[in-house]
């Protein structure tokens, strides 16, 4: 499948989607959230794929939403048809993905960033919340996930002022897993994604819907979450699998069931 905006790659049970917009520097209009919808919608309707990377260039992951798209358009317009709504088509991925991060992550660029399961940045990298500068502020969620990320102090300073961070202290304040150099940022990630691949498929989705719901329920029911779909694995083939694997010494085998 070939796209305007983006290229998608199959690497095994890998899918490397890179954002292809460079004389924008990955500015994200209409198109690449259509094209990134239908690649996402696809990853996870197909059984061979178990994790995906997403990537843009070393100079940009993303430098933010279209301005030029969006300069002229009137409250009417972003209302009415709930302008960066299709972005929670991209969050209700099922399937693990990771975000390598080099060069500019801005605005929507660092949102999108932050849609991802996990982040792992090159040393280039530079996350910011620039949106103040043009009198308006994040739209896809930068305000919540990144203050979820990095706490109060520092999503607060830097929606406020448009201050960037660069890689070292978004390791250090929690919004990347890690950072590596940048000519090893793809292959990196690549890595991590073919690790989390030869995983149960079913395990690994379980953890991330386990996660994820650390953030949107109290502790108690959080920890009830859990325990339920880890109660749940023990109806799956693989669980059968892994921990025959382990008691006999070989490597499990997994079906996805
Ligand atoms: N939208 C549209 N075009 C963009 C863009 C964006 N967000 N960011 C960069 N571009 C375009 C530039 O207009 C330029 O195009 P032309 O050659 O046609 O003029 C091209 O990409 C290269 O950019 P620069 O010449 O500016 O490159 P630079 O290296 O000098 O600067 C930069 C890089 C600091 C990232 C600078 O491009 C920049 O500040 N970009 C805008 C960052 C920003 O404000 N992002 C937030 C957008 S709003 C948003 O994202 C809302 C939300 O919450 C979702």
């Amino acid at each position: 499948m070939s796209y305007e905006t983006i290229l998608v790659e199959q690497k095994g049970g890998v899918t490397l989607i890179t954002l292809n917009r460079p004389q924008a520097l990955n500015a994200l209009n209409s198109q690449v959230l259509a094209d990134l919808t239908d690649a996402f919608a696809k990853f996870d309707a197909d059984d061979s794929q178990r994790c995906a990377v997403l990537t843009g260039s070393e100079k940009a992951f993303a430098a933010g939403a279209d301005i030029k798209e969006m300069s002229s358009q009137s409250f009417a317009d972003m209302y009415g048809s709930n302008f960066f709504a299709g972005y929670d088509r991209v969050t209700a991925t099922r399937k693990p993905w990771i975000a390598a991060v080099a060069g500019w992550a801005l605005g929507g660029g660092c949102e999108l960033a932050m849609m991802a399961d996990f982040i792992i940045a090159a040393d280039s990298a530079k996350f910011g919340q620039p949106e103040i500068k043009l009198a308006v502020t994040p739209g896809m969620g930068g305000s919540q996930r990144l203050t979820r990320a990095v706490g109060k102090a520092k999503a607060m300073e830097m929606c406020l002022t448009g201050r960037n961070m660069d890689a070292a202290e978004a390791e250090s304040a929690g919004l990347v897993a890690r950072v590596v150099p940048a000519a090893d940022l793809v292959a990196e990630a690549l890595k991590s994604a073919e690790a989390i691949a030869g995983m149960a498929p079913l395990a690994a989705i379980a953890a991330k819907e386990m996660v994820n719901a650390a953030f949107e329920t109290t502790l108690q029911q959080g920890v009830v979450f859990e325990r339920r779909l880890f109660h749940g694995l023990f109806g799956s083939e693989d669980q059968k699998e892994g921990m025959a694997a382990f008691i006999e010494k070989r490597p499990g085998n997994w079906t996805g069931r």
